[in-house]
């Protein structure tokens, strides 16, 4: 194909232009709202006129969609190699651009430092763009690749939203007003990470839920990465995500190629709320391939915080036919099930099941779970092994990384090579025999250690690779994919799984910030939540079962508590949430999320919208500012329409908070026009920290 001085991309509503000068690699010019069909490209181009100012390179800097420093560009650049004979400047030139349906494939190359480059840009129907990058050593000697950031995406806004966090607290989002020079999060712990995951949103200043010209990125990627925005030094700005390699990690022996992981990214000009509305149709439709659709996200019972590692079959059992009665539909035995696992120094890597504690294996548990009409899960950890394990005493040479050095431990163990072939086939052949040995549905996937001694490519796409055979040689296993808790959330991980365990902390004060945070980029059918037991192990937290249900409920519901120890009413409350969840579940997995804005930072509020109406949940998460709390303004209701509002969550704690109580707080319906939801507000009643209102708003 000739090249054009101009390429379109159309998808979901949009439109990106990018500009070819010349020779250089393609300019993103325009990312907007869809142009017409015939429009003339050259009248978008004038963005790139703007003059050169005196102190910089003649030509200005050479950003484009992959900046380089041999052409002129002073940021951090998309590429950076070099050979053994000290070359690294590299300067591609465009080659070619094919169009397949809904996207570009970019090829660029450099003769003289003998690569080639292949972006292949996809503009998805839900409006998301997915890029990747392919390397080619097209020389005779070795290329060592110290980075290749898919593309640059440049940007109009430097108001940063990034997402940090820990064990225990994941998917804090902090924002951060960029100066001049570079905010950069690296992640170099083998994982996608508690405190530095590859999810970015950069935006008008003061964006919020439903306001702002806003771009969302994620590096589908769960090994090492790095997430940066950048002012460049004639102060316009890009951002990057790209995985982070280690020295010597990747050399591209003559002929080789090397390909980035994929960059997603969306836009909108109705802030956060509308990048769900394309992230969250990508994800059900092509990161998950379609294959939740129409299938029930099945209530969980785990066993983790009701029995840590002391497993007892009578118990188990008991737990089981308790966990029917109220409503569960998947019972997943957690860790504590294999062989040595009295804790968690020991037993890691012998996937045989505990003689003791089973004496007659798995199968009597999963037919009692079955014949309870539950499905049977079951936690494995496959990438990582004890020292004090069967595995390990007979090979330490398959611990990963360099033997003759000490390593750091986490969690008293150690990570296996994977990439390694034996390894990899003897740890494939014990989790296929566990499967194969019982019915078993549905596999906990966790990770709970650093990666520190190894690069982390070959690593992770083993891991993949692992997850992709067993589900081959196992169809209709489901897999949840967990590190401990949320440190592996992302892209690439959830094209194998069905759900993401977001966090070990169970406390639902804090899961509604965390919560709210994920369903910015994944839909709720794969946001694993759980009801957890009265006190919080990991806050310390006591908190009402009604705060817990109904916080667990707006995901994929589950609960991991000792439920021997509920008192009834306790039990009566979460059987009615499971009841209610099951009501709500079609609307809530398979509808929107809209974000609601409130005066009270400590009001946490979003609906679950669907054609017939929404479901509006109300938590006070702090001491509310002021004795009444401000009426919440809904979004998406039809504006001439009218709906029936009820408080499904009337109880008399909440009316006691009140001195004159109006009949809807009581649970009695009423009316109101979808216009004055919107902009006069829902009314809420008076709440007490921990309270959590859920309001049914349908059309009449
Ligand atoms: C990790 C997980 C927990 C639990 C434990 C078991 O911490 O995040 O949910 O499975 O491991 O050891």
């Amino acid at each position: 194909m000739s090249l054009q001085e101009f390429y379109r991309l159309d998808g979901g509503g949009d439109t990106l232009v990018f500009a070819g000068h010349g020779a250089a690699p393609l300019a993103l010019i325009y990312w907007g709202p869809a142009l017409p069909g015939g429009v003339d490209l050259a009248t978008i181009a004038f963005a790139g006129a703007s003059g050169v100012a005196h102190g910089m390179l003649d030509a200005g800097e050479a950003f484009d969609f992959f900046p380089e420093s041999g052409r002129g560009f002073t940021g951090r650049p998309a590429l950076a190699l070099h050979r053994s004979n000290g070359d690294f400047i590299t300067q591609c030139a465009l080659q070619d651009v094919e169009a397949p349906a809904g996207g570009l494939n970019v090829v660029l190359h450099d003769r003289r430092a003998q690569i080639e480059v292949t972006q292949r840009l996809r503009m998805h129907a839900s409006g998301v763009l997915s890029v990747d990058a392919e390397l080619k050593n097209t020389g005779t000697t070795p290329l060592e690749l110290q980075r290749f950031a898919p593309c640059a995406l440049p940007l109009r806004h430097d108001e940063i939203m990034r997402f940090t966090g820990r064990w225990a607290y994941e998917w804090r989002a902090e924002r951060i007003q960029l100066g001049a020079g570079l905010i950069d999060s690296e992640n170099r712990t083998g994982r996608t990470s508690h405190h530095a995951p590859p999810f970015l949103i950069v935006g008008t200043r003061g964006f919020g839920d439903a306001h702002g010209d806003v771009l969302g990125m994620h590096l589908g990627w769960s090994g090492d990465s790095e997430t940066l925005v950048e002012r460049l030094r004639d102060g316009r700005v890009q951002a990057q995500l790209a995985p982070l390699l280690s020295p010597g990690e990747v050399v591209l022996s003559p002929g080789q190629t090397w390909t980035s992981p994929t960059l997603y990214a969306a836009r909108s000009d109705c802030g956060l709320n509308g990048l769900s509305d394309r992230f969250h149709p990508f994800v059900r439709q092509e990161v998950l391939g379609g294959r939740l659709a129409g299938r029930v996200r099945p209530v969980h019972f785990n066993s983790w915080e009701a029995l840590y590692f002391a497993h007892d079959l009578s118990r188990l059992k008991q737990l089981a036919g308790m966990a029917a009665e109220i409503g569960v539909e998947r019972f997943v035995l957690d860790d504590g099930w294999f062989a040595g696992r009295g804790s968690d120094r020991a037993g890691l890597g012998d996937w045989r099941v505990d003689p003791q504690k089973y004496p007659d294996g798995l199968a009597p548990l999963a037919d009692h779970v079955h014949a309870l009409g539950m499905q049977f899960g079951l936690w494995v950890e496959p990438e990582c092994a004890n020292l004090d394990s069967d595995l390990l005493r007979a090979h330490p040479d398959w611990i990963l990384g360099d033997k003759a050095r000490a390593q750091p431990l986490g969690r008293g163990q150690y990570v296996l090579d994977l990439a390694r072939a034996d390894v990899f086939e003897a740890i494939f052949a014990q989790i296929d025999a566990v499967l194969q040995s019982c019915a078993i549905d549905y596999l906990k996937w966790d990770f709970n250690r650093d990666l520190t001694h190894a690069p982390s490519t070959a690593q992770t796409r083993a891991a993949y690779r692992l997850i992709d055979r067993l589900r081959a040689a196992h169809p209709g296993l489901e897999i949840e994919a967990c590190a401990s808790g949320g440190a592996r959330a992302d892209f690439e991980m959830l094209k194998r799984s069905e759900r993401i365990w977001v966090s070990d902390c169970n406390d639902p004060f804090d899961r509604q910030r965390q919560q709210r945070a994920f369903s910015i980029f994944f839909p709720p059918e794969v946001m694993g939540a759980h009801v957890g037991p009265r006190t919080s192990h990991t806050t310390g937290r006591i908190t009402a079962m009604e705060t817990r249900a109904l916080t667990a409920l707006f995901g994929h519901m589950g609960v991991e508590a000792d439920l021997s120890k509920l008192t009834e009413r306790e039990r009566a409350v979460l059987k009615d949430a499971i009841a209610l969840h099951k009501r709500l579940r079609a609307r809530l997995h398979g509808g929107r999320i809209v974000r609601l804005e409130h005066d009270d930072p400590g009001l946490i509020a979003f609906a679950c919208a669907d054609e017939a109406g929404q479901t509006v949940s109300v938590a006070q998460i702090d001491t509310p500012l002021y004795p009444q709390p401000a009426p919440l303004r809904l979004h998406g209701l039809k504006a001439d329409a009218v709906y029936k509002v009820t408080l499904l969550t009337p109880s008399p704690a909440l009316i006691a908070q009140m001195k004159r109580v109006p009949e809807w707080i009581r649970g009695a319906p009423f009316t109101a026009l979808g216009a004055a939801l919107c902009h006069s507000g829902l009314p809420l009643p008076v709440l007490r920290p921990g309270d959590i209102a859920l309001l049914s708003v349908e059309a009449t």
